[in-house]
This record gives structure tokens, sequence and C-alpha cells, in this order.
């Protein structure tokens, strides 16, 4: 999977429209997963950062944020802004190679970003994702679903049932600017063992809770 570093102009841009004009469609949707702040949170595809913008006041404190991102230009503007160690760890890899724990996450979040890696690609991230989940820890997944850019609730319902997870909320939406989107909350059943790494290190998360 090859992604484009952004110029700076890309940057600039996605940055201003996602952390400044729409932050508060991000707020919004943080608020709304009702984390306690002592979870452990992984969040894939962060980009510029809007969503940790909203993550990082709930989780610095009590709880940890793992930010897994394939784009070495957003890597370094979360760490510029957040740091990396201690209450988050900024991790710059594809998550199905990244040095992580299985079961070790309360909360993994996808947020617009599935239906930007190509389609063959999909069912991996999302199996890798599935695996780093602890027993009854949530994923929870946003994504627009414009034919021209976006994916299908159908799409994104074969996938994440095909990696072991099961849906226990979803429904569509629309925001003003982004458009028509399917948002979804899905569980990995409790069942015992599978405690092998992904990748070929590990890096456990140093803080939050273990289990709920
Ligand atoms: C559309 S952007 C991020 C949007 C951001 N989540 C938001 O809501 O504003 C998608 C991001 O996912 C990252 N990405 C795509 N596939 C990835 C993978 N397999 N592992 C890690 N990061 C990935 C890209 O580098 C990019 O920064």
């Amino acid at each position: 999977m090859a992604y484009a570093e952004p110029g700076r102009f890309e940057i600039l841009a996605e940055t201003l429209m996602l952390n400044a004009l729409l932050s508060s469609m991000y707020r919004t949707y943080v608020a709304d997963m009702g984390l306690h702040g002592d979870e452990r949170v992984l969040e894939l595809g962060p980009g510029s950062g809007a969503l940790t913008k909203h993550l990082a006041p709930l989780l610095r404190d009590r709880g940890h944020l793992t930010e897994v991102d394939v784009t070495q230009a957003w890597i370094e503007r979360l760490r510029r802004r957040y740091g990396d160690g201690g209450w988050i760890d900024v991790i710059h890899a594809d998550v199905r190679a990244a040095p992580l724990v299985a079961d070790s996450y309360d909360v993994v979040l996808v947020h617009w970003m599935l239906h930007d890696v190509e389609a063959p690609d999909r069912q991996g991230v999302i199996t890798a994702l599935a695996r780093l989940l602890r027993p009854a820890g949530r994923l929870f997944l946003r994504e627009p679903t414009k034919e021209k850019h976006g994916m299908s609730a159908d799409e994104v319902r074969r996938l994440t049932a095909a990696a072991g997870l099961q849906e226990e909320a979803a429904g569509h939406g629309k925001t003003l600017f982004a458009g028509r989107y399917f948002a979804g909350r899905y569980v990995k059943p409790e069942r015992a063992g599978d405690d092998g790494l992904t990748g070929s290190g590990e890096l456990a998360p140093s803080r939050g809770r273990r289990a709920r």
C-alpha cells in the first residue's frame, strides 16, 4: 500500500479544515463514545489529528493513546504537538505490521480512513485491529458512504464479521461538509487464549485499564 506524503499546502489546508472548521463534528463523535478516561485507546490513521485533539484531554491523565499512521508528515505533526511517550505513543507504521500487543486495547478507532485504504487491503487492516482489541473491547468506526469516495455499510459489515467482531450499534448519518456516512460500534467476543503479537516486536501501552 503506497501513501503519498502530503505537501505543505495539503497539510495546512487539511489541518485547518479538520482541526478548526470541523472540530465540533469530531468533538461530538468523541463525546458520544462515552469514554471514562482510563481506557487504552488505539487510533488508526489519525492524519492531521482532528480526533486526537479531543481524545488528548480525556486520556492524558489516566488513560493511554496509541496513534498509528503510515504517513510520516502526519506522524511528525502529532509528535510535535503531543510528544511521544508516557500517555501517548505515536507510531509510524502500517498497522498490519506494527509492533503492538494483541488483545491489549479497550477501544480501537477507525475514523474516515478505511475508505482510503485500497479495497483488497481493507480486510487485512480490520483483522489486524480485531486482533489488537482485548476481548469485550470495542471498535468504533465511521466512514463516508459516497459512491465516488467512500464505502458501503455492507462492506463494513462483511469486513468486521470476517474479523470476528459483532455489531452492537450502527446507523447512517449526514454532516454538512463531509456528507453521508455509516457509523458502527463493534465488540470483540470474549474468548480464551490468542495472546500472540502482531508484527515483529512488542509495544504495550504502559498505562490505562486492562479490562472493564
Ligand atoms: C483520511 S486520512 C485520516 C483521517 C482522520 N482519521 C480524520 O478523521 O480526520 C487516512 C489516514 O490513514 C492512514 N493509513 C491508511 N492506511 C493505513 C494503515 N494500513 N496503517 C496505518 N495508517 C494508515 C493514512 O496515512 C492517512 O493519514
